[in-house]
């Protein structure tokens, strides 16, 4: 048996919702130097999109993150990378994440970025999932709200699986974890 994977999202709803957040990030600008802090590796698909859809100046960083390893489910442990060294002091700043769960990885990651004294800092993500008992993330650039289903496509995966499917398609395992 093979993996379930059933269309959530087409690639041309993502490129038009895509192409109007883009659009508003721009009209956002404010003047103050404006970086967009990618969070890898799911988010890479979504940013690159984004980043050539944005008309105004700004400069692109990359933070590590996991929370997840080989599961469909939290493991409610945020490891993140070597934020420190980003060079943020007085800027704007917008953490692009492909999709925010249990809100734990977005979370610890503001908690983070704001030591390094950014002028502003927010969320823009592809994806906002809904579940139960999860934290209150502000998400000030939000591509879609979704169900509680692991999704994978447009950059996210199953153990390293399905980045490259142009579209969000909601996976069901053959084999249930551990079955
Ligand atoms: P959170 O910390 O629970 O909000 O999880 C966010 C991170 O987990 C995201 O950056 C994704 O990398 C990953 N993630 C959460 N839900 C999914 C999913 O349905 N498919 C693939 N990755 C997911
Ligand atoms: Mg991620």
């Amino acid at each position: 048996m093979s993996d379930r994977l059933r269309p959530l999202i087409s690639a041309r709803r993502i490129r038009k919702r895509v192409a109007e957040l883009a659009g508003e990030i721009a009209a956002d600008h404010d003047g103050a130097p404006l970086t967009l802090v990618v969070v890898l590796k799911g988010a890479t698909i979504f940013a690159a999109d984004l980043m050539r859809q944005i008309a105004t100046p700004f400069v692109i960083d990359f933070v590590r993150a996991s929370s997840y390893g080989r599961a469909t489910t939290s493991s409610g442990e945020v490891a993140l990378g070597d934020e420190t060294r980003l060079d943020i002091a007085g800027h704007r700043v917008i953490v692009v994440e492909d999709i925010v769960d249990t809100g734990l990885t977005v979370t610890a990651l503001i908690a983070a970025l704001n030591k390094l004294g950014p002028k502003s800092l927010d969320v823009c993500a592809l994806l906002h999932k809904h579940v139960a008992g999860a934290k209150e993330v502000a998400i000030r650039y939000k591509g879609f709200d979704i169900p509680d289903a692991f999704v994978v496509g447009y950059g996210m995966d199953y153990a390293e699986r399905y980045r490259n499917l142009p579209g969000v398609y909601r996976l069901t395992l053959a084999r249930p974890q551990g079955g």
